[in-house]
């Protein structure tokens, strides 16, 4: 049978852990060959051995616009070209509103939305050149429903759902199509702190009445890197989150 992805070139931002992880061996199962880019590249080393060839490692603090050029020009150069990118870095923590700091609040929105500017800055001009790619953005539920202590969470991901549009619209006219997707709760690292009756009371809430797995995420990913599958889809926010949001 084919594979979706064959031949093509996949760059993973955040693909160390979680959802990225769960991504990268997606898209390797289907005939990609995969960069993965991430700020702990020691998570990969104990993982990445378990997948075949076809995958690169390269650092990158994606808040570092120096580190981020560096990245994607390593990328080129193993692979040529980048068919599809995919912002999946992020971090994740509670502070309320009253206690946050300037720094607290830059923190994030320098991670969780200007790295995926940056990678996305970079990125694009290659794609726009091959008249074709793929882009797809982990933005979250919470950037639709907002959240106690989490301010500079919801502000950086509802700004990754509007540069999505912007980018949506920019890009599309060159063949370049993008797209955002935002999880519910999904079981990952990310969410290792959180307490067990913390998670049984969301897990309450939630009309499917349980968290996602990562495993459960990639696919809607894989959807938007398709063709013909992912043809028509340009600037919208798929919902893998187990009702949280309709
Ligand atoms: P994770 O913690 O397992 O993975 C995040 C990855 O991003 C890690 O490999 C980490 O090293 C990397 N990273 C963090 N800061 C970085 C930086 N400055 N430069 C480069 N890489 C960096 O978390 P998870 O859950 O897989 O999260 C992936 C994405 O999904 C994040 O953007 C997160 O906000 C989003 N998300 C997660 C949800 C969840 O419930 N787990 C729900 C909705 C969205």
């Amino acid at each position: 049978m084919t594979q979706k992805l064959q031949g093509q070139v996949a760059l993973v931002v955040g693909g160390a852990s979680g959802i990225g992880r769960a991504i990268v061996e997606c898209f390797q199962a289907e005939g990609a060959t995969v960069a993965v880019a991430d700020f702990n590249l020691e998570a990969c080393r104990q993982w990445a051995p378990e997948l075949d060839s076809r995958i690169t490692l390269h650092a990158v603090d994606v808040a570092d616009e120096a580190s981020v050029q560096a990245m994607v020009d390593d990328v080129l150069k193993a692979h040529q070209n980048i068919d599809v990118l995919v912002n999946c870095a992020g971090i994740l923590d509670e502070t309320p509103l009253l206690e946050m700091s300037t720094e607290t609040f830059d923190r994030m929105v320098g991670i969780n939305l200007r790295g995926v500017f940056l990678v996305s800055r970079q990125v694009a001009p290659h794609m726009v050149e091959r008249k074709r790619g793929r882009i797809i953005n982990i933005a979250s539920q919470l950037a639709l429903k907002g959240g106690v202590g989490l301010a500079h969470y919801c502000s950086a991901k509802a700004g990754v759902l509007g540069l999505t549009k912007a980018m949506a619209h920019e890009l599309a006219p060159f063949g370049v199509l993008t797209n955002a997707i935002a999880p519910g709760p999904i079981l990952t690292p990310m969410l290792q702190g959180l307490s067990p009756q913390w998670i049984a009371d969301k897990e309450a809430e939630l009309p499917l009445g349980r968290f996602g797995m990562a495993k459960e995420v990639a696919p809607t990913a894989l959807m938007l890197a398709s063709s013909p599958d992912g043809n028509l889809y340009v600037g919208q926010t798929l919902g893998p989150n187990s009702g949280d949001v309709m």
